[in-house]
């Protein structure tokens, strides 16, 4: 590839000028994504690069992938067919464009990605990105690719976001505090393009919780692959469980509300169910993905748990916080599903009674074992069953929703509502909810009563006086 120049303008007219560089960050996939392409962005400030929310008038396009499905990663390559087409255009006005391709289609693809894609300047992995200033500089003269797992750590090199850029992204932030997985589901391609389990340290994570919540983060999103597998090296120099380090996040000053994503059943240790009873801001909703009813899937999946451990774990949740709101991932049409696995499935989704869920027909992944397997489930047998599973789980969120109706929930009020005069904002179970009501400030918590239901959103009317930040909230005192 012939060497070009990162940004469009000429040197001197950007230093005489302050031009600024464009960056472009898409991200598909996962909270994890998501929080990484902040960060990425975060890396790219200093650099002189300011955020765009469009391809068209970026300098650099970062495309943050995911590999989970083979629909997520395909979306990739088609997306890079159209940056082609636009690098071209502008390569034959005289411009350019600088393209990355960042996340876990880089880390399981590498250099495929540069043949199938030759328009792609940059394949970096997740463990990587911490270097795309170097990284850059190098791919101006030739593509490069850097899937390394390195021995540093890549949050020792991130810089901190400024005040005004994190009260940009919102009073609710996402906090990376486990990388990786160990369970090797059979489905999964996790463990090889994320890697082995690592934990962050408790003064680490203290440290970034800090910085958000003092310039006005409320509820922190703690996230991981498998964040309930958390082990990270404590205060004391002893190793910490998610439930020990939740409750001293909860002590953070201006932190109203913790959450954790994405959980393994086995993690599901005394500790944290007992952080569920304890901790009034850790909020009243529990993502436990399942996967299966079957145990003879969950064994070919090697979940390591049985559909009655399951069962337990949450009827131990619930008797530690009765009002916690479930929510779970199924796969279906996994190897050697049968009418009556499947029906299994379809039986613990109206036992539990899931308050949100997310579906997905089982996709087979080069690289996993379960793409091996010889008993592959026809394509339309999967989207039958797809159908039934979803129309059972919405049904199951939609009865939760109403059962909201007359209830009074805290609200952290995040953002205006779509309507002049209307905020909006979450309750503890995580649902969308707006209200009439523009006296209130981004970041309260209000009591709000719920009027009715509507196709994604509850809405109500606020009654009494809002809790800020200066009056911490006794959050879920008002819960169902
Ligand atoms: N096919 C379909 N769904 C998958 N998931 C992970 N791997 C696959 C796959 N190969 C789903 C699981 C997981 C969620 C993040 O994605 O349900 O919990
Ligand atoms: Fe993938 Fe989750 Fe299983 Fe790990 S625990 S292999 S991330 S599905």
């Amino acid at each position: 590839m012939a060497g070009y120049q990162v940004i469009n303008y000429p040197r001197n007219a950007q230093q005489s000028w302050n031009v600024k560089k464009k960056v472009y960050v898409k991200s598909y996939g996962c909270q994890m994504n998501a929080y990484d392409a902040e960060r990425m962005a975060d890396v790219l400030a200093p650099e002189g690069f300011i955020e765009t929310q469009s391809a068209e008038d970026a300098d650099l396009i970062v495309l943050n992938t995911c590999h989970i499905r083979e629909k997520a990663a395909e979306k990739v390559y088609s997306e890079l067919g159209r940056l082609r087409v636009m690098k071209d255009e502008r390569r034959a006005a005289g411009g350019d464009a600088t393209i990355v391709v960042a996340g876990c289609v880089a880390q399981a693809e590498g250099t495929e990605i540069l043949r199938r894609a030759p328009a792609v300047d940059l394949v970096v992995g997740p463990q990587n990105y911490h270097n795309l200033p170097s990284l850059l500089a190098k791919a101006k003269h030739a593509p490069v690719v850097d899937t390394e797992f390195p021995i540093e750590d890549k949050f020792d090199h991130l810089p901190a976001p400024s005040r005004e850029k994190i009260l940009s992204r919102g009073v609710s932030a996402f906090l990376t505090i486990q990388e990786g997985c160990d369970k090797f589901c059979t489905f999964c391609v996790v463990p090889y393009t994320r890697g082995a389990e690592i934990s962050r340290s408790v003064a680490k994570i203290l440290g970034e919780a800090e910085r958000l919540a003092s310039a006005g983060v409320r509820e922190f999103t703690l996230i991981g692959q498998n964040v309930n597998a958390y082990h990270g090296e404590g205060l004391d120099g002893k190793t910490w469980s998610l439930g020990r380090l939740m409750h001293r996040l909860a002590e953070v000053p201006g932190i109203a509300r913790l959450r954790y994503m994405t959980s393994h059943p086995r993690d599901m240790d005394d500790e944290l169910i007992a952080a569920h009873r304890d901790l009034p801001a850790l909020m009243p909703y529990l993502h436990l993905p399942v996967q299966s009813g079957s145990d003879t899937i969950l064994a070919a999946m090697n979940r390591k748990h049985t559909s009655d451990e399951y069962r337990r774990i949450i009827e131990r949740t619930r008797a530690a916080r009765p009002d916690i709101a479930l929510s779970s991932d199924f796969i279906v049409g996994f190897p050697g599903e049968t009418d009556a696995d499947f029906e299994d499935t379809m039986r613990l989704v109206h036992e539990i009674g899931f308050a949100s869920a997310y579906s997905f027909k089982y996709s087979p992944r080069p690289g996993t074992p379960a793409a091996e397997m010889t008993t592959q489930v026809p394509e339309d047998v999967k989207s039958a069953r797809l159908a039934a599973l979803q129309e059972a789980l919405d049904d199951s969120r939609n009865n939760f929703n109403r059962a909201a109706v007359g209830q009074t929930f805290d609200v952290l009020v995040e953002r205006k509502g779509r309507v002049d005069g209307q905020m909006a904002g979450r309750s503890p179970y995580l649902q969308a909810v707006q209200f009439d009501d523009d006296t209130v400030a981004i970041g309260d918590i209000v009591s709000v009563e719920i009027t009715r239901t509507g196709t994604n959103s509850l809405f109500g009317k606020r009654v009494g006086e809002p809790m800020t930040a200066e009056k911490p909230p006794s959050i879920g005192a008002n819960a169902a």
